[in-house]
């Protein structure tokens, strides 16, 4: 499996991407914002990787209450995988916690879906479609 990038929570994404921008190996992603999720979020390349910024849009959503509760930092871990209800099942099927129980659309045009960070130790994982 594929690590396809690490999500970091922050409180402004234009001071995150003037932050990390010299780090990177490329030009950050156009911000968009994930519908149904109230977050804004931008890539940037590194490697063959990338960072994954994520702005609430307001503070009762889930990366906002992430904010209160622990600060910025990193979120999670994204995999990607080729089939993300395929990778969904087989954490269910060995009795891990899913906040998703199927894929829905995400950031970039892929599809996503999260397992609960119980399953993983205390991380909250992400899996995306797609190479
Ligand atoms: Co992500």
């Amino acid at each position: 499996m594929q690590l396809d990038h690490l999500g970091i929570a922050v409180e402004n994404l234009d001071a995150a991407l003037r932050a990390y921008g010299p780090l990177a190996s490329g030009a950050a992603s156009t911000p968009e914002v994930v519908g149904g999720q109230d977050v804004r979020v931008s890539f940037l390349p590194l490697g063959a990787t990338h960072l994954e910024f994520l702005e609430p849009t307001k503070p009762d959503s889930p990366v906002g209450r992430f904010l209160a509760r622990r600060g910025p930092g990193l979120h999670h871990v994204a995999f990607a995988v080729p089939n993300v209800d395929a990778a969904l099942a087989s954490i269910r099927e060995r009795g891990g916690r899913l906040i998703d129980d199927r894929s829905r659309p995400g950031a970039r045009g892929r599809r996503v879906g999260f397992a609960h960070p119980s399953a993983f130790l205390g991380s909250l994982v992400e899996f995306v479609e797609g190479p």
